[in-house]
């Protein structure tokens, strides 16, 4: 499995860092061959694509087409011939968005024996609409790169939160260490792992460090055991959040940053540009994200504010707006996001460790 991985990626090489501005085309250029090898010029410069081959100038019309068959569609979100245009669905799923949330949880079993409890359960004065970033509580969009990560950017990203709502300082924490030395119980490096166990050992290991102390390399590398207890960000526990309940995911990010699990798969997701994503998705929860929000269109749509970590340039400078609400596949979720909602705790007096 992992040869197989490190064959089809080393010969694919994407540049995922820049490339911010999206990539535009003409109509016309898809009507013939050459305007669909012209497009495939433009686009691998402007993602500054080294590889060319007949087989990735196949998966990159397969794409184009889809996306401009798409948008053509009166669809509440729009497609974009994106970065990753030239893969196809399923190695883009195993490179990028394959966490093994729903596949780990259940080896884990229930959780609900754990004696954490949800604080927010009882809250009723939840508000219209909230979004943390405006509150200067969510760091910058960050980039996982090609390590099947996304679990430790969905931890991290909630640590951040809690620790700036408790602080009011927002610093930026490491998802390296969660990769490096959180691999004890089913978490493992790139190859993926639950917000539930990071929380979990962020608590009993001295916190979590900064991304200055602990700085992200992409790779698994022996734990640097030295950082534990130094500048790092402390937790007590997490919440539990009911799963498959719309309404107490909604308690929940009143009140911080929730992880959620989503199910990728499909051409949409991969390619998606803005607007409220409706996509049904599939069934099985793989790909770490954060709910940092939630609001509605002026249409009335409902929806989400979802952090990526896949670089700015994908969605809406790295965001996803998924739909919530009566018109969402319930009790569910978007692409089975309610499965696995997770979330830190961290009392207000717990003091942190060098910060
Ligand atoms: C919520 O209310 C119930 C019933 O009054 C109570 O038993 C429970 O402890 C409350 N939960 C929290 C977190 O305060």
């Amino acid at each position: 499995m992992e040869t197989n991985k490190f064959l089809i990626f080393s010969v694919y090489l994407v540049f995922i860092l820049g490339a911010v501005e999206s990539f535009e085309y003409l109509d016309k250029e898809l009507e013939t061959e050459e305007g669909l090898q012209d497009m495939y010029e433009r686009w691998r410069a402007h993602h500054n694509v080294a590889e060319k081959s007949p087989d990735r100038f196949n998966v990159f019309k397969h794409n184009v087409r889809h996306v401009h068959k798409t948008n053509k569609m009166n669809k509440p979100y729009k497609l974009k011939v994106n970065k990753f245009a030239a893969m196809t669905n399923y190695e883009f799923v195993n490179t990028y968005a394959d966490s093994k949330i729903g596949h780990i949880m259940a080896l884990r079993g229930n959780l609900k024996d754990e004696a954490w409890g949800f604080s927010y359960e009882n809250q009723t004065d939840l508000p219209k609409s909230i979004d943390w970033r405006q509150k200067n509580a969510v760091a910058p969009i960050k980039n996982q790169g090609q390590c099947g990560s996304c679990w430790a950017f969905a931890a991290v990203c909630a640590v951040e939160t809690i620790n700036a709502i408790r602080t009011g300082k927002l610093v930026t924490l490491s998802e390296q260490q969660l990769i490096d030395c959180d691999s004890t119980g089913r978490n493992n490096g790139c190859d993926g792992g639950i917000m539930q166990e990071a929380f979990t050992f962020i608590t009993e290991h001295g916190g979590l460090a900064t991304d200055a102390s602990y700085p992200y390399e992409g790779h698994k590398h022996p734990c640097d055991k030295a950082k534990f207890g130094h500048h790092s960000v402390t937790l007590n526990g997490q919440e539990m959040i009911p799963p498959d309940d719309e309404l107490s995911v909604m308690k929940a990010v009143a009140n911080g940053v929730v992880t959620v699990g989503m199910d990728p798969y499909g051409d949409d997701f991969m390619l998606y540009s803005e607007g409220v994503f409706t996509a049904p998705g599939g069934t099985t929860s793989m790909h770490a994200l954060n709910i940092v929000g939630y609001d509605e269109t002026p249409e009335g749509i409902q929806y989400w504010i979802v952090r990526n970590s896949w670089g700015e340039g994908w969605g809406e400078k790295g965001y996803v707006r998924m739909q919530r609400g009566p018109a969402a596949p319930q009790p569910k979720g978007t692409c089975v996001m309610y499965g696995h909602p997770a979330m830190p705790r961290k009392d207000p007096d717990r003091p942190n460790n060098e910060l």
